[in-house]
């Protein structure tokens, strides 16, 4: 081994000491001059970011795709082509807790992925669920709040949760897997992920298509019950990072096999299911799954702040290729993941080096704080110029991603698909997914959920929802809740108060 380095302030001079401050006489007071003890310790003060304002307990590796099909026919993006192989990262989370909150609450998990191909970032942010709790990306800070915490107590609070879900009845479907086994993975290695939205691929001829994308884990789908999570919670609160970051350690590497589904351009209009409500999926036997390709992650962070906690993933980083559909709610994360990492990491976040492309970028951004890169001086920082500064040309980017609508103002949700109900495909995933054993386990964790702190007139609508999800499954909700908090009657005058143990012994 080299020999033993030397400590040095940041700015590399060599400092007198690591463990005592300089102080005038061996009792005197600390001097204002040690300015490395004061560098100490105004570091120590700046050490954290904000957190995320969702999704802010997670870890992630390092890894790639390798495209093992040919999908050409559907997409020119180039990462897709056969044979590619693309260095991605993977960050996965929880979505309501904390950084230090248990891996295992109940929860969906995001499951983001950024590919680093050659014609830019592609990320492709997603959860373990095919849907989610909302269509309207207006009610998407509402919805979180209601999952988070309480104003005056600080408190998470179940009442607020359901209020939220049986107020906002597309809810359903998600809220059907969330109470189910899929809750709770039992690691990020044991679930698959969902780009979730409907997005748009266009090839090279110029043809458009809708997708959806499917990573099916290799590990097999694993889940914990209730009572495993809540040991856990205790005993082994980050037990998801840990599970990972040991697997790659060992030379245990996860893996998932990219599938997608893909409708035609034109069927979409016609389609029995509105197919850019992410409250909704595509049915499998109208749009069979077909493999792409696999993404392995091989590589752990080597350090977990820079890498994971400063990584910022946007689903409006697209390549050519590939761009979003009419979904409401993807279009208003396009504009809203940007403004999040100016504010968390800082204005030149993307130079950082876990999200910087992998490809040249010529942008004409300049200056902000903590810039690290900048062009050629001979180029110029304004365009159009004629000085040979860069200049867009749609010759690379291929055909424009872009769909038909009337242009006329409106705030009126979704065209209605015929068999569209916010209580039909959760019902069917209870009815013809689920068998009984899963069915209990929904009842018994739903109950569970609803038996603790949930008050009138919210629990009505509890018993409601899940009626109109499917009647047994209300009844039995509505019976298992009653039996749960079936109030005792309070015996008649102060009840005797048991001495405590000091007094005990007097
Ligand atoms: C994180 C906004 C819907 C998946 C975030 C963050 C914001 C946000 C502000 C924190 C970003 C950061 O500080 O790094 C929104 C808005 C939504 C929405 C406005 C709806 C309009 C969704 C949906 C999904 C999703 C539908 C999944 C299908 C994620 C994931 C992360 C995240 C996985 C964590 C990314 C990471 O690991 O850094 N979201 N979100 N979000 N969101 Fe969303």
């Amino acid at each position: 081994m080299s020999e033993r380095p030397y400590t040095t302030n940041n700015a590399g001079n060599p400092v007198h000491s690591d463990d005592q401050s300089l102080t005038a006489g061996t009792q005197g007071p600390i001097l204002l001059h040690d300015h490395y003890l004061i560098e100490k310790m105004a570091q120590f003060n700046r050490e954290r970011v904000p957190e995320r304002v969702v999704h802010a307990k997670g870890g992630g590796a390092f890894g790639e795709l390798v495209i093992t099909e040919d999908v050409s026919r559907y997409t020119s993006a180039d990462f897709l082509q056969p044979g590619k192989r693309t260095e991605m990262l993977a960050r996965f989370s929880t979505v309501a807790g904390e950084q230090g909150s248990p891996d295992t609450w109940r929860d969906p998990r995001g499951f983001a992925l950024k590919f680093y191909t050659e014609q830019g970032n592609y990320d492709l942010v997603g959860n373990n669920t095919p849907v989610f709790f909302v269509r309207d990306p207006i009610k998407f800070q509402d919805f979180i709040r209601s999952q988070k915490r309480l104003p005056d107590s600080g408190l998470r609070d179940n009442n607020m949760q359901w209020d939220f879900w049986t107020l906002s009845p597309e809810s359903a479907h998600q809220v059907t897997w969330l109470m189910g086994d899929r809750g709770i993975p039992k690691s990020w290695r044991h679930m698959d992920g969902f780009g979730s939205h409907t997005y748009q691929w266009i090839n090279a001829a110029g043809e458009r298509f809708w997708v959806k994308y499917h990573f099916k884990t290799n590990q097999g789908i694993e889940c914990l019950s209730q009572a495993e999570a809540d040991a856990l919670a205790g005993s082994a609160p980050d037990h998801h990072r840990q599970d990972l970051f040991g697997a790659i350690k060992n030379g245990d590497f996860p893996s998932w096999s990219l599938e997608i589904q893909i409708m035609p351009y034109d069927e979409a209009e016609g389609y029995r299911f509105n197919p850019f409500d992410l409250t909704k999926i595509w049915s499998q036997k109208d749009y069979p799954r077909m493999k792409v390709g696999t993404m392995t992650l091989n590589r752990n962070p080597e350090n977990f702040f820079a890498q994971i906690e400063q990584s910022s993933f946007e689903p409006s980083n697209f390549v050519p290729g590939i761009g979003p559909s009419p979904d409401k709610m993807l279009l208003g994360r396009v504009f809203s993941y940007a403004d999040a990492h100016r504010y968390r990491i800082g204005t030149n976040y993307a130079q950082l080096p876990v999200n910087s492309a992998k490809s040249p970028v010529y942008s004409y951004s300049k200056d902000g704080g903590q810039r690290i890169r900048y062009n050629d001086p001979s180029v110029p920082v304004y365009a159009p110029n004629s000085y040979n500064g860069p200049s867009a040309n749609p010759g690379r980017v291929g055909p424009d991603v872009s769909w038909d609508f009337e242009p006329t103002m409106v705030r009126t949700g979704y065209v209605q698909h015929p068999e569209d109900s916010d209580w039909a495909q959760p019902g069917t995933l209870v009815r013809e997914v689920m068998d009984d054993a899963a069915r209990d386990r929904l009842v018994s964790n739903i109950v569970g959920h609803a038996s603790n702190g949930v008050t009138e007139p919210v629990l009505q609508r509890v018993f409601e929802y899940w009626r109109n999800v499917d009647p047994e499954l209300g009844k039995r909700v509505e019976a298992g809740v009653r039996e749960k908090t079936a109030v005792t009657e309070p015996a008649a005058g102060p009840s005797p108060v048991a001495p405590d143990s000091e007094a005990a012994k007097v």
